[in-house]
């Protein structure tokens, strides 16, 4: 089972395991991680899921869809390594990921 580890914005790192199906924004929420939402229930439309994924791992992700990046690309808080948790599907390969909770909106 992958464990991903959040830094929340108070500077805390929390760890959750995340089940297999499970997306980045559902695994914070089982983890009561600060700072996650999750607000649209998953359906790319709040960014309340909003994440930077630290350097080493961005690249052992699949790319953001067109409207993934859409939402992105407007958020104040965006940076290269910005994804919307509830687009990133968990597996085996993403144990040990790391993630940071930007400022809220
Ligand atoms: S949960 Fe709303 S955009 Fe991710």
């Amino acid at each position: 089972m992958p464990r991903i580890t959040y830094i929340q914005q108070d500077g805390e790192a929390v760890s959750a395991d995340a089940f297999p199906m499970m997306t980045l924004m559902e695994t914070a929420l089982m983890g009561n991680v600060e700072g996650i939402i999750g607000t649209c229930g998953g359906i790319c439309s709040c960014a309340t899921c909003h994440v930077w994924i630290e350097p080493e791992w961005v690249d052992q992700l699949p790319a953001p869809e067109a409207e993934e990046a859409d939402m992105i690309e407007g958020l104040a808080h965006r940076q290269p390594n910005s994804r919307l948790g509830c687009q990133v599907q968990m597996n085996e390969a993403l144990d040990g990921l790391v993630v940071r909770v930007p400022p809220a909106e």
